[in-house]
């Protein structure tokens, strides 16, 4: 059956590998040659920053007030957008230990942080989609005509846009 949700579920099926990348990037961490951890640490990153912080900013802006007017519950989504702080706040702590490792080798504190931030983001990540797509698609689905689910996808790709374009600033 197709549902008017359904540009946000391809589109989480669309970074769902990547998210998957996190978790094996986590994993690798202790199996590889520094130059493979670096290489990975550097492709989550710009995963995260370039797709996944953008797709977050445009929830922000644009699907979660949606869904708090169907609630009729302002705030009810304050939970959700605080765990895209958290990813925020990882990615920059992933950003500054591939620094780190780039600039002056890994040491072994480093590696064990760098595990601690690559599985930290999966976990939250992976919760965070399905507590989307279990909790607010059905709300989503519930309460929006088709027009205004078009509406709201086009909205939210212009604001996800903006938010790439400033981040390849
Ligand atoms: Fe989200
Ligand atoms: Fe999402």
């Amino acid at each position: 059956m197709s549902s008017v949700m359904q540009p946000l579920k391809d589109e989480h099926r669309e970074l769902l590998p990547h998210i998957e990348f996190l978790r094996e990037a986590g994993v690798l961490v202790e199996a590889s040659s520094e130059q493979e951890v670096l290489r990975a640490a550097e492709d989550a990153h710009e995963f995260l920053v370039h797709h996944l912080i953008p797709h977050a900013i445009g929830e922000d802006r644009v699907l979660y007030p949606v869904v708090e007017r169907l609630m009729g519950a302002p705030g009810a989504t304050a939970t959700m957008s605080r765990d895209h702080v958290e990813v925020g706040k990882l990615t920059e702590e992933l950003g500054a230990l591939k620094d780190k490792i780039a600039q002056s080798g890994a040491t072994e504190t480093g590696l064990t942080e760098l595990q601690r931030v690559l599985f930290g983001l999966y976990g939250i990540v992976k919760l965070h989609f399905d507590k989307e797509e279990e909790i607010y698609v059905p709300i989503l689905e519930k309460g929006l005509s088709s027009k205004e689910a078009t509406e709201m996808f086009a909205e939210m790709e212009k604001a996800a846009g903006e938010a790439k374009a400033a981040a390849h600033a």
